[in-house]
C-alpha cells in the first residue's frame, strides 16, 4: 500500500490486488453523520422518514437486484435495451481513447456494454468506479476477472471527491456514466447540485452518460413498485431490520406495510412503510422510544419520473449541453449522452 495526495487535501491510501486492479480509500475518512444520528433525527421529525441510501446494507443490494429482475421493474431492461442497441451510434460521439468512470459500482451487465463497446474501438481500456461503499471491491474483481486485460482504479469515495480525483488523473477524456435512474432518487434541489458538481468537474471533452425514467401510464409505474412478488415490499421493510439489527432496534415488521403511490402532481412514486397499529418502538441504546400512531406513514424513498423538457431544462442549469437522446421501444426511458457547454 501508498498513498497518494490530491490538491483537495484528501490522502488516499492506495491497495493493489494484482497489476490491473487497485483502489484508493481516503485514509483520513471526514467524519459523517452517524448511521444512528440521520435515524434517530429522522425519526422524529414530523413527517418521520427514513433515507433511501440506508436501504443498500447486502440484504437490500440482494433484494434490489432482485427487484431488477421483476418483470414488473420496466426500468432496468428498458436501460439495457437501450445500451445494446446504441453501440454504433455512440462510438461516433468518440474520437479518442477514453476512458470509463462509473458513478456507483459496476457489477451489472450495463458495465460491460459500455467496456464492450470501448473495446471495440481502442486496444485497451481504463476503468474507474467511484462508490463510497467498499461494496467496489466484490464488483471489480468479478470484473476483472471476465476483462483480463482492463485496468481498472476504484475510488472508495463521494462522487465528488472521485471525480476530483481522476480530473488529476491524465489528460484523456472520460465518459462518465451515471446509469439506472439513480438520478430520480434525488430531490430537485439535490439533483441540480449534483448535475453542476458533475460539470463542474467534467473536462470539456468529457462525456456524461445518464439514465432517465420518463412519465408514462400510472398503472405500469404502480405495478413496477408494487410487484406481484412482493420484492419491493420486502426491500422496503429491510431497512426496518438493518435498524433493528445495526442500531439493536425493536421494530416488529409484523406490524408495517409496504406503501407505494404515484404523486402526479410531483410526477414521482412515493414509498413509504405504513403502520398497522398504534405501537411504540425502542431504540434502548440511545434511550429513545418512538411512538407511530395506525396508519401513519414513515417516508423512504422518492422516485422522480421525468418529461423531455424537465430533462433538458436540469441539464441546462447545470451547463451540460444534450448530445444525443436514446429511448426504449416502449418509451419507458430515456439515456441521455452530455457534453459541458
Ligand atoms: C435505485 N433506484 C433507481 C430505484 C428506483 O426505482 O427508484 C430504487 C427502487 N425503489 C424501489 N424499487 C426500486
Amino acid at each position: 500500500m501508498n498513498s497518494k495526495t490530491l490538491q483537495n487535501q484528501i490522502t488516499y491510501q492506495k491497495t493493489m490486488i494484482n497489476a490491473n486492479l487497485k483502489y484508493f480509500k481516503p485514509s483520513t475518512a471526514k467524519k459523517q453523520k452517524t448511521f444512528l444520528d440521520e435515524i434517530t433525527l429522522s425519526l422524529n421529525n414530523k413527517p418521520k422518514s427514513i433515507s433511501p441510501k440506508f436501504f443498500y446494507d447486502e440484504t437490500g443490494s440482494k433484494l434490489f437486484d432482485e427487484i431488477c429482475s421483476l418483470p414488473e421493474y420496466y426500468l432496468y431492461d428498458s436501460e439495457i435495451e437501450i445500451l445494446s442497441n446504441i453501440k454504433t451510434d455512440i462510438k461516433s460521439y468518440i474520437d479518442s481513447e477514453i476512458h470509463l468512470v462509473e458513478l456507483g459500482s459496476g457489477s451489472s451487465i450495463k458495465t460491460r456494454i459500455l467496456l464492450d463497446t470501448l473495446y471495440s474501438l481502442q486496444t485497451s481500456v481504463e476503468y474507474f468506479p467511484i462508490d463510497i461503499s467498499d461494496i467496489l471491491t466484490h464488483s471489480t474483481q468479478e470484473l476483472s476477472s471476465i476483462y483480463k486485460d482492463l485496468k481498472i482504479t476504484g475510488i472508495i469515495d463521494t462522487y465528488e471527491n472521485g471525480l476530483n480525483f481522476i480530473e488529476h488523473y491524465d489528460d484523456k477524456p472520460n465518459l462518465v456514466s451515471f446509469l439506472g435512474s439513480s438520478f430520480g432518487n434525488f430531490n430537485p434541489n439535490e439533483g441540480i447540485d449534483f448535475l453542476r458538481t458533475i460539470s463542474a468537474m467534467m473536462k470539456e471533452s468529457d462525456l456524461f452518460l445518464i439514465g432517465f425514467d420518463l412519465k408514462k401510464d400510472e398503472s405500469v409505474l404502480h405495478n413496477a413498485y408494487n410487484d406481484s412478488k412482493g420484492v419491493t415490499a420486502k426491500f422496503n421493510l429491510n431497512v426496518l431490520k438493518r435498524i433493528n439489527t445495526e442500531l439493536n432496534a425493536d421494530f416488529d415488521l409484523s406490524k408495517f406495510a409496504h406503501h407505494a403511490v404515484y404523486n402526479e402532481l410531483q410526477g414521482r412514486i412515493e414509498m413509504y412503510l405504513k403502520s398497522l397499529c398504534t405501537q411504540t418502538v425502542k431504540i434502548p441504546d440511545v434511550n429513545m422510544s418512538i411512538n407511530v400512531l395506525k396508519d401513519e406513514l414513515i417516508h423512504t424513498e422518492n422516485s422522480y419520473k421525468f418529461s423531455i423538457s424537465q430533462i433538458e431544462s436540469k441539464l441546462e442549469k447545470a451547463s451540460i449541453g444534450i448530445n444525443k437522446i436514446w429511448y426504449d421501444s416502449r418509451n419507458y426511458f430515456a439515456l441521455v449522452l452530455g457534453q459541458k457547454i
